[in-house]
């Protein structure tokens, strides 16, 4: 029987891809989202994939949403913890609900879909969990202490939680793109996009399908000696 994969914010940008990737490979895919219903929509439209909508943040609405999923696709042997949001600014600037939304659902939505979803790998004897950090996690980033905090607390989640997992055939990794051509990166500022753009060796934005080859590789059979790491898919600007 087909693996059972969900994909939290999966039904725009890389978590759409993702979807689309995984399902290619022989998953049951499933896809998380809090708020486009329209997105939703259309990808079940385009590739039949179903979508379970829940705020990744709230803990008690990520463990019910999981046991849903598990009751009415099976149960749970992928995640990819890919939801995430910006609150950009500096920090004298910032409030204090745009630090806390983007700790609450970039970082504590991991915790929440582990808390749901491990506890079952570990009792099976095998499951994959990808996280998607960023870049700006790994050097920071003008503008993003809460954002780059919430990746950068990622990367450390993927490696405490990878230790504990391996015994039970349980891998854990992340992947860190760099700026990829989604509605986020289009929200920043054009001339910022410009001079990070510059900065970029490959000298171009990266595509959505370039990080969900990577998240396939991670969640594939020949991927299991493979856990506790961080792939770096950026286009050569952050060498780490
Ligand atoms: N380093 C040093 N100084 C910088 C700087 C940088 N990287 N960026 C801006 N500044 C300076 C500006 O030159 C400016 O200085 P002066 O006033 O002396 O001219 C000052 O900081 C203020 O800059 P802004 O006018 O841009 O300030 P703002 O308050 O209007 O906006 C900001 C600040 C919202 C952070 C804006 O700069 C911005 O959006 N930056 C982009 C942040 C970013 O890269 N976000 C990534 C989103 S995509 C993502 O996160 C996905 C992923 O994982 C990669």
């Amino acid at each position: 029987m087909a693996r059972v994969a969900i994909v939290t914010g999966g039904t725009r940008g890389i978590g759409r891809a993702i979807c689309e990737r995984l399902h290619a490979d022989g998953f049951t895919v499933v896809a998380n989202y809090a708020g486009n219903d329209a997105a939703a929509e259309q990808l079940k439209a385009d590739t039949g994939i179903r979508s379970y909508k829940w705020d990744v943040g709230d803990h008690e609405a990520a463990l019910a949403g999981c046991k849903r999923v598990e009751e009415e696709v099976g149960q749970i042997d992928v995640v990819v913890n890919n939801a995430g949001i910006t609150r950009d600014g500096v920090l004298h600037k910032m409030s204090y609900d745009d630090w806390h939304e983007v700790m609450r659902i970039n970082l504590g939505g991991c915790f929440n879909m582990a808390k749901a979803c491990f506890p079952g790998m570990r009792e099976r004897g095998w499951g994959r969990i990808v996280n998607i950090g960023s870049i700006n996690g790994q050097a920071g980033q003008y503008g993003q202490v809460n954002y780059a905090a919430a990746k950068s607390g990622i990367h450390g989640f993927t490696k405490a939680l990878a230790q504990e997992g391996a015994k039970f055939g349980v891998t854990v990794n992340a992947i860190a793109p760099g700026y990829i051509d989604t509605d986020m990166v289009a929200a920043v500022p054009p001339p910022v996009l410009e001079k990070i753009v510059a900065k970029i060796p490959v000298g171009r934005l990266g595509h959505a399908h370039e990080i969900a080859r990577g998240v396939a590789f991670l969640c594939s059979e020949d991927a299991g000696f493979v856990t506790g790491s961080t792939m770096s898919i950026n286009g050569g600007q952050h060498m780490y």
